[in-house]
């Protein structure tokens, strides 16, 4: 692909309607209108935006992350005039999950207009749509006027970025421009979800908690592709479920520490540690705050937070993966939290980054 100059501008989220904010997205929607590729902030993860009515503009986004057409986009839209624009229909029951949990980090599965093109849903029927909240990402997509495809900013099965800096450790000269609106707020990509009239299945666990969802409508499904069509992951109903993801260079290795309480995880923990690293110098840790390792312990470590605070574990994620690859180790080890709340998307991504397909 051909070689492009990245531009780098920053943006301060708390004043998208400042005089030099709006140069800056004035020229970030002339870059969206000409078919160009923006990289911006949301409250989840930086995504990496193209037009999405323009199927050659999508078109970039394959090539820039080396992503497989196989694997459709999810379109970001600034208000409901907007989704009209794209989406065929929008049940009641979908609707009232976009009252509760809209302008915010969850997605929907829904019946696409013919307006989209195919590259953005690899030709399914369905088109994924979410409304962000990050004042970058709505202000942007507002004043272009456009439906945005947007994947995560990072290389294909990659860890995810969650700051303009790592959208250009992956993507430097192969996008137009990236908007450094700072680090984003949950470090972890939206929740997907496909409300039908007799059920919600959830394909990737996110901000928004299965129980949250639950809270307001009722019973969540939670979908595990079978082993076999995981090697097929371009017929799966949502591909992302069932992929090597969000993926270190080193070997990532999750260690089930059990449930709490805490000091017998740490037990677990420690042991493990002992087990796989013994004096390796080459193996790391995400380590949480003031948890054990064993005294002939030569490897690196990335404080990760506390483990009781999974908001903290979430936001630091990717960031801790990224900073043990620049060290260039061999394998991190990495304790698995509770599939409770926010646990369950940490353990998905650690559960996706650990395949070795
Ligand atoms: O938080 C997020 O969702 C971020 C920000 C930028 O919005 N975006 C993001 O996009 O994580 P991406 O492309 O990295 O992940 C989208 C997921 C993939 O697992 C994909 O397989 C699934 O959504 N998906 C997208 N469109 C779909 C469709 N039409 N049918 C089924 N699954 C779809
Ligand atoms: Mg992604």
């Amino acid at each position: 692909m051909t070689q492009k100059v990245t531009v780098r501008l920053p943006i301060s989220p708390d004043d998208v309607e400042g005089e030099a904010a709006r140069r800056v997205l004035g020229e970030a929607a002339q870059v969206l209108h000409s078919g160009g590729l923006v990289a911006f902030p949301t409250e989840t993860v930086y995504g990496l935006g193209a037009n999405a009515l323009n199927g050659e503009a999508v078109a970039g986004i394959f090539r820039a992350k080396q992503r497989p057409a196989w694997d459709p986009l999810i379109v970001h839209v600034a208000n409901f005039a907007m989704l009209d624009r794209v989406v065929a229909e929008v049940s009641p029951r979908a609707r009232n999950l976009m009252d509760a949990f809209w302008p915010g980090p969850l997605t929907f599965l829904l019946r696409r207009r013919d307006t989209v093109p195919d590259a953005v849903t690899a030709g399914r029927p369905l088109v994924a749509v979410r409304m962000p909240v990050h004042p970058v990402a709505h202000a942007l997509i507002a004043l272009a006027d456009l439906p945005v495809a947007a994947p995560s900013a990072n290389r294909f099965s990659r860890p995810s970025a969650t700051t303009a800096q790592h959208v250009l450790e992956d993507l430097d000269g192969r996008i137009d421009l990236v908007l450094d609106g700072g680090a984003t707020g949950w470090g972890l990509e939206s929740t997907v979800i496909e409300v039908t009239e007799s059920s919600i299945r959830l394909y990737r666990p996110g901000a928004i908690s299965a129980e949250a969802i639950e809270a307001i409508a009722g019973p969540v499904e939670v979908y595990h592709a079978s082993a076999e069509s995981e090697a097929t992951p371009e017929s799966l109903p949502s591909p992302g479920v069932g992929m090597r993801h969000y993926a270190p260079n080193a070997r990532l290795v999750p260690v089930d520490v059990g449930a709490a309480p805490e000091s017998e995880q740490q037990a677990r923990w420690i042991e493990a540690v002992r087990e796989q690293a013994g004096e390796n110098q080459a193996v790391a840790v995400m380590l949480p705050t003031g948890w054990p390792l064993p005294e002939n312990f030569r490897g690196r470590q990335y404080l990760w937070g506390q483990w009781s605070e999974d908001r903290e574990l979430a936001h630091r994620l990717f960031t801790g993966l990224r900073t043990l690859d620049s060290l260039q180790v061999e394998k991190i080890l990495c304790p698995l939290p509770a599939p409770v709340g926010l646990g369950a998307a940490i353990r998905d991504r650690l559960r996706k980054a650990a395949r070795e397909d």
